[in-house]
């Protein structure tokens, strides 16, 4: 089987919903359920034997010695971290705690188990390290976008931990020999996004007539990936990638702040009309005619990273892979999305999935 963790987050559960459609192979999925852990987002996973669940801190080395124990995982897939640039303005340190230590901590473990195989096992094994493009820093408006050579230079304390975290599992692979494999991918975007990252925000926060909070002048870059390709892209990495190496990956979508968040109104104007909906401006109370008439500039985000552009030609090169959605077809998709799971909005800005969980699943394991 192999182990992914934070596989109850966003890009996580759709790896999950990805990798049981396309495999028979197990997966165990450790998560520690912090606030952006939902696994009402592996609702359709009901009633599958190659799904199971544990809730546990990745920083908890004898849960993590006792998995590996009694799994003996191929593979893992490491998503688990604190993911939100701005909690980590507010609250470093739970990212230094998971993102730093967490990853250690799991690499250790991976390390006793590794070493205890041998032959083809030993060989075959796979620690897959999930990261971000934001380990890079940030780009002039004409530089060219970020390659795997490029330089780390974080700039938020989010992006330090991760980069720390690369770092840590680069060691592992030139100190000890395990074979690992990184991958540092843009922005992503898609199903079960939680509503505190940018394009969830906006139609959540649209639908409901409140402001939508663009930082500064919203000229800032972002590139942008539908989660399904980025989730196929550490797929191919993990069957053909070399050890060692790593892989940028991306969708060659660069868009600025403010033209996502007026392509986002542009959607829900076609598909949800704010006066068929009886929107009104919360702050005014006025009728809403148009999403984008709730537009709001407020303070800059501090440190803000001006551009991030990846450069996709290896993996594309050396693995064949390729994005399958464009920017227009992935962000209709993901408008629809939301649209159609209300209820899902719903339950995590209530919190309510918590209580879901508690019935669902009740203990520990499901
Ligand atoms: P997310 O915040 O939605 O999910 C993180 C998951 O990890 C949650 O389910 C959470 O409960 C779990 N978790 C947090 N701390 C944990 C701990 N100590 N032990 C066990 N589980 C823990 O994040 P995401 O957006 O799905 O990102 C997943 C990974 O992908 C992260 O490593 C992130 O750095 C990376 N990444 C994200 C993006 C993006 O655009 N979101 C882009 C590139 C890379
Ligand atoms: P975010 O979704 O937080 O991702 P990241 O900071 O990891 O790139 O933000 C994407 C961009 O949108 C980033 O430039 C910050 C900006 N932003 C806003 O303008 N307003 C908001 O309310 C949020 C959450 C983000």
């Amino acid at each position: 089987m192999i182990l992914v963790t934070g596989g109850a987050g966003f890009i996580g559960s759709n790896f999950v919903l990805q990798w049981c459609a396309h495999h028979e192979e197990p997966i165990l999925n450790l998560d520690a359920l912090t606030y952006a852990g939902n696994l009402a987002n592996l609702h359709s996973l009901q009633g599958t034997t190659h799904h199971h669940f544990v809730q546990g801190d990745i920083c908890d080395a004898s849960l993590l010695a006792k998995l590996f124990d009694e799994h003996r995982p191929r593979a893992v897939i490491h998503f688990a971290a604190e993911s939100h640039v701005d909690r980590s303005i507010t609250g470093p340190e739970a990212f230094v705690q998971t993102n730093v230590m967490g990853t250690f901590r799991l690499l250790e473990a991976a390390r006793t188990h590794w070493s205890s195989l041998t032959g083809q096992e030993k060989e075959g094994f796979r620690f897959l390290h999930v990261s971000t493009d934001e380990v890079y820093g940030t780009l002039a408006p004409n530089d060219p976008a970020f390659t795997e050579t490029t330089p780390y230079a974080p700039n938020s304390p989010y992006s330090a931990s991760k980069a720390a975290s690369d770092h840590l599992v680069r060691s592992y692979f030139h100190t000890y020999g395990m074979p690992v494999l990184t991958t540092n991918c843009s922005n992503n975007y898609g199903p079960f996004h939680f509503p505190e990252k940018l394009i969830p925000l906006m139609i959540v926060n649209a639908l409901a007539g409140k402001p939508l909070p663009v930082y500064g002048d919203g000229q800032q870059i972002r590139d942008w990936l539908y989660v399904e390709d980025h989730c196929s892209g550490i797929r191919r990495v993990l069957e053909a990638g070399t050890t060692g190496e790593t892989y940028n990956i991306g969708g060659w979508n660069e868009k600025a702040n403010i033209d996502i968040v007026r392509t986002v109104c542009g959607l829900l104007d076609e598909m949800a009309p704010a006066s068929a909906r009886n929107v009104t401006n919360q702050k005014t109370g006025a009728p809403v005619e148009h999403y984008a008439e709730l537009i709001t500039y407020v303070t800059d985000r501090p440190g803000h990273d001006r551009r991030y552009a990846i450069d996709a030609r290896k993996i594309e090169r050396e693995l064949g892979w390729k994005p399958a959605e464009t920017f227009d077809t992935g962000i209709r998709k993901t408008v629809a999305w939301y649209l159609a799971n209300q209820e899902w909005v719903q339950g995590v800005m209530d919190g309510s999935y918590r209580d879901w969980v508690a019935k669902q699943y009740g203990a520990n394991e499901a």
